[in-house]
Parts: structure tokens; C-alpha cells; sequence
């Protein structure tokens, strides 16, 4: 089989770069913090994909629900020549949006980014054998910095689902939805996939489920940075905290001290010590309204153009258009 065409932006030296720098800033901030891309290893992308078929966590399937209900409607409205996906993962969901832009008879060119090479190399494969003759051209990025490189021929959709975009502060978002609006010309579109605010329990239970893989998914943070910058974490010495942010309308996930820890983080020559109860911050996944979206979009120059959610109201599809 031929290998599928992969451009790299970050090369595993640059993202060993980054790493030192956001751990030596996070790690000595009060309150403690660490980068979330950082947990996307290839253990890391796997429990994700765990985590996206355990009971709890819904939003995997509530997006997929709306995906097949409109993905022939979407390709009707673009008529995409390229899908660009955004944090791409396993591409699984995508598959019908690309059957969809394929059947419309538009579709020549995938192109997924992602910072998980392994995660990427798999999708591209996967999609490639799947999908003869579509042309796959991989991008190992980070959606933060390069998508000024994106390559694809207009019109484009670009796709960015999961809800990853909650996992960006809204100063990030604002900057990200810019430069997303910058890359495209007018008329091109954006898919986002976004978690609605509701239950708190519900939301919850999404971020910390009965078998513990979200909590493995958390601390696997701490492999990482064992591994990568020959830190000496014992994950046993850290509980995973889920907790709901009403004023903000996030959700919180941190890693708690159970016991007072020192560690040595060899390739930053740092030493890092948690009084019991202190806690590492993690990630964020901000939860949105239609009336937020709607703003941060027409903000970045789109226009909301289609508004879907699924039966239960539990998560939403954009589909905005770049205007002048
Ligand atoms: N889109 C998939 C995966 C969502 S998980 C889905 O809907 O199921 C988030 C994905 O974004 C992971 O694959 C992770 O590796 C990637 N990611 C996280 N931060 C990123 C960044 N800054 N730049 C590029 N990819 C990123
Ligand atoms: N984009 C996913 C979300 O916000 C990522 C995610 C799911 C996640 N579960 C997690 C990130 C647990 C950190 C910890 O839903």
C-alpha cells in the first residue's frame, strides 16, 4: 500500500522544545499547571479513544448522531473539495463526512492535523485503504500555531469536532477561530463541534467514570513527563479531580496530591514539591450556548450559517460560512 503523504510542522525535537518550556513555566506557577496537548502520546491518544466508548462520556456519540443525520446535507451545502479535520484523532466520525462529500461527488483531498503522530499515521492509513483514490495529506501541528501551511484546494470545510474547542481558554478561541478565518477565503466553511451546557452531574460523570479511564487518561501527564523530561511522578501519589465551574461554564480537571510529593524533573533540573492536597491543573472543557457560539463566531468574521444538535439537546454542530 502506499504510504500516506505526511507534512511535519512539529517534529518530535520541537515538541521536546515546547515541552520543557510549558513544564518549567507550569510546574513552578502557583497554581501548578501543565499543557493538555501534552497528553496525546500514543498511550494517551489510545485511553482517549476508550474514553469516547464508555457510557458515561457522550458527547463521541451525540456528535456522531448529528453527523449522520446531516453529513449529506453538509456536503449539499459546501460542496467541499477538501476536508481539512482540526485535532483530527482516529478520524472515526469523519468517515461520514468523507462517505457524504464522496457520494455528493466533490471530495478529492483529506487533510487531518493532529500533534499525535501515531494517531495521525494510523487515521491516514486507515482512511486511505478505505477510501480509494482520495488523496490523504497528513499534518503532524499543533492547531495553535500552523495552519497558515494547511494545504487543500477550495472550496474547503474545515472541521474541528470532539469539543476540543473547549479545551481552549476564550482568549485562545478567539485567536484560534481568527486565524481559521484567515487560512480561508471567502465563501469556505467551518464545521465545529461544540458541548452544550447542562446537568452539572451529567457533565461530571462525562469527565470522571466509574472504571477510572479518565483518570488513567489524566495522569498519563505524569508518564509523559516521566518519560520525556526524566521526571521521577509516581501517578499513584496523584488523584483525578472532575469538578464544574459554573461561572466560567467548564469543566475542571485537575490531579490531586493524596500525600505530600517531591519530585525530581531531571531535564529541566527541577525539583517540584506538593503539599498533600495541592493540585496540578490539567485541562479545561469549556461548555457552550448557542447565543456564545454565535458571537464568537461572527467575532472571527463567519457566519452562523447551520445550527444542529442532537435529539437530546446535549451537544451542538456548527456550520459557519467565512464572509468579507
Ligand atoms: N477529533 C477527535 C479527537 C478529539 S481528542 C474526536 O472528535 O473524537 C483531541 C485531539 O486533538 C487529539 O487527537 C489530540 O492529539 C489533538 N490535539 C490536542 N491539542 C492539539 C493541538 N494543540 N494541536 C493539534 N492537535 C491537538
Ligand atoms: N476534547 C475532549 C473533551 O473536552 C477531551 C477530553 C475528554 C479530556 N475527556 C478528557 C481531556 C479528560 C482531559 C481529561 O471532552
Amino acid at each position: 500500500m502506499t504510504e500516506p503523504v505526511l507534512d511535519v510542522h512539529l517534529t518530535p525535537e520541537d515538541a521536546a522544545v515546547a515541552l520543557r518550556a510549558e513544564a518549567r513555566a507550569g510546574l513552578t506557577a502557583r497554581p501548578k499547571w501543565v499543557s493538555p496537548k501534552w497528553f496525546y502520546d500514543a498511550v494517551g491518544s489510545d485511553l482517549f479513544e476508550e474514553i469516547t466508548r464508555l457510557p458515561e462520556y457522550y458527547p463521541t456519540r451525540a456528535e456522531r448522531e448529528i453527523l449522520v443525520a446531516r453529513a449529506a446535507e453538509i456536503a449539499a451545502l459546501t460542496d467541499a473539495r477538501a476536508l481539512v479535520e482540526l485535532g483530527s484523532g482516529s478520524s472515526e466520525k469523519t468517515r461520514l463526512l468523507l462517505s457524504a462529500l464522496r457520494n455528493h461527488g466533490t471530495l478529492t483531498e483529506f487533510v487531518p492535523l493532529d500533534v499525535s503522530p501515531s494517531a495521525l499515521t494510523e487515521a491516514a492509513k486507515a482512511i486511505m485503504a478505505d477510501y480509494p483514490g482520495l488523496r490523504v495529506h497528513g499534518v503532524v501541528g499543533d492547531f495553535t500555531e500552523h495552519l497558515g501551511l494547511l494545504p487543500g484546494s477550495p472550496p474547503r470545510v474545515v472541521a474541528f469536532l470532539g469539543g476540543t474547542i473547549g479545551n481552549l481558554i476564550p482568549e485562545e478561541r478567539d485567536k484560534f477561530f481568527s486565524s481559521v478565518r484567515e487560512v480561508l477565503s471567502t465563501g469556505e466553511w467551518l464545521l465545529l463541534g461544540t458541548d452544550l451546557v447542562k446537568d452539572p452531574e451529567v457533565l461530571v460523570r462525562a469527565y470522571d467514570d466509574a472504571q477510572g479511564v479518565t483518570a488513567e487518561f489524566n495522569r498519563n501527564v505524569l508518564r509523559v513527563m516521566n518519560r520525556e523530561l526524566d521526571a521521577d511522578f509516581d501517578p499513584d501519589d496523584f488523584a483525578h479531580v472532575a469538578l464544574w465551574n459554573a461561572e466560567e461554564e467548564w469543566i475542571e480537571m485537575r490531579l490531586r496530591a493524596v500525600r505530600p510529593v517531591k519530585a525530581h524533573v531531571a531535564a529541566l533540573d527541577l525539583d517540584v514539591e506538593f503539599a498533600e492536597g495541592e493540585e496540578l491543573r490539567t485541562e479545561v472543557s469549556a461548555k457552550f450556548r448557542r447565543e456564545g457560539v454565535e458571537r464568537e463566531l461572527t467575532a472571527a468574521g463567519f457566519t452562523l450559517h447551520r445550527w444542529w444538535t442532537d435529539s437530546e439537546g446535549r451537544f451542538a454542530l456548527s456550520l459557519a460560512r467565512a464572509i468579507p
